[in-house]
């Protein structure tokens, strides 16, 4: 198989030709944020493996831990502001009638870089929202509170650079949290049950949200994809990663955008491979569609 392309003016005149548009977007777009992946050197917290806390086996085990996790993850976030990256594709976006977003990242930031609803999906959900660990149907939407409660309260604290937080130090034992000083369930205390709340996002083995994968489906098997853009992922975690063959099979041009060269695999010499940072490559990837990138001095954080 020959090697992808990395020519930026070509791939430019392709995106600007191009009619429908799919992008993959992973943990590597908001790194240029402050935000850390959830594999390999970003991948650890405290001794735990991000991926290990991210099931209901983990929370029913340990409740309070998987929610200073999350706690912790919603508070980087909270502070976090959307980089060059998520304003190029949401600029693609307010262009391009026919783009569609797909992202893994539950950080909000692309909404907040003022990606359009209607062309991005969270594929695995958002870390401010809330929902109740019974599916009794209770949701906050947007919560921003921070802490979420007292207990997680040592989740919201900042330290100046250069000093790690206890919270961040595994040779800091972590106090028990016990699961009646965590988020509990409105709706269902008011039947006279209890149940946990939990982070609103999609956990190992979990589905994703109603409706969505048919709708991504239909999408797709509506008209051929003309690109597929792959970015910041390691396409490990289906049913995301299975996204870049089936828009490939609908006569897609892939351009993966990461800086690990391994994100390459698969890909062949109609495809384009652009090794490095999101933030720095979209802008310029995108710019005969979008011109030059302006950064607003702001991306305001909405309750709902
Ligand atoms: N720009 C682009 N890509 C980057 C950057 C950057 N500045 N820095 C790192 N990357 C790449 C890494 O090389 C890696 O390929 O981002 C990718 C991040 O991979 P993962 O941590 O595995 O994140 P992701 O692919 O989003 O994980 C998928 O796994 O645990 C679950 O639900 C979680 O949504 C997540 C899913």
């Amino acid at each position: 198989m020959s090697s992808p392309k990395t020519d930026v003016d070509e791939f430019r005149k392709i995106l600007n030709g191009a009619n429908r548009i799919l992008a993959l977007c992973g943990a590597g777009l908001s790194v240029a944020s402050g935000l850390p992946t959830f594999r390999g050197a970003g991948g650890l917290w405290r001794e735990f493996e991000s991926t290990s806390l991210a099931t209901p086996e983990a929370f029913e085990d340990d409740p309070g831990l998987v929610w200073l996790f999350y706690a912790w993850r919603r508070h980087l976030a909270l502070k976090a502001k959307p980089n060059a990256g998520h304003y190029a594709l949401a600029e693609l976006a307010k262009k391009k009638e026919n783009f569609l977003c797909l992202t893994q990242n539950v950080d909000g930031l692309s909404p907040r870089a003022g990606h359009p609803e209607s062309a991005i999906r969270m594929l695995h959900g958002n870390l401010l929202d809330i929902t109740c660990y019974n599916k009794c149907g209770y949701a906050e939407r947007n919560a921003t509170r921070d802490p979420v409660c007292p207990s997680l309260a040592a989740a919201a604290e900042d330290y100046p650079p250069g000093q790690l937080s206890p919270l961040l130090d595994p040779s800091v034992d972590l106090a028990t949290i016990k699961p009646e000083d965590l988020p509990q369930c409105p709706d269902c205390k008011r039947r006279g049950k209890t149940s946990l709340l939990r982070p609103g996002v999609v956990w190992f083995g979990e589905s994703l949200p109603d409706g969505m994968l048919l709708e991504v489906d239909n999408w797709l098997y509506k008209d051929p994809v003309d690109v597929m853009l792959v970015i910041g992922t390691s396409a490990a975690v289906y049913p995301a990663a299975g996204y870049t063959n089936k828009a490939k099979r609908r006569g897609a041009v892939v351009a993966v955008i990461n800086p690990d060269p391994q994100a390459k695999s698969g890909l062949d010499g109609k495809d384009f491979f652009f090794q490095g940072g999101a933030d720095e490559f979209l802008p310029k990837l995108f710019e005969d569609v979008i011109g030059k990138l302006k950064i607003p001095d702001t991306a305001p954080l909405t309750e709902a």
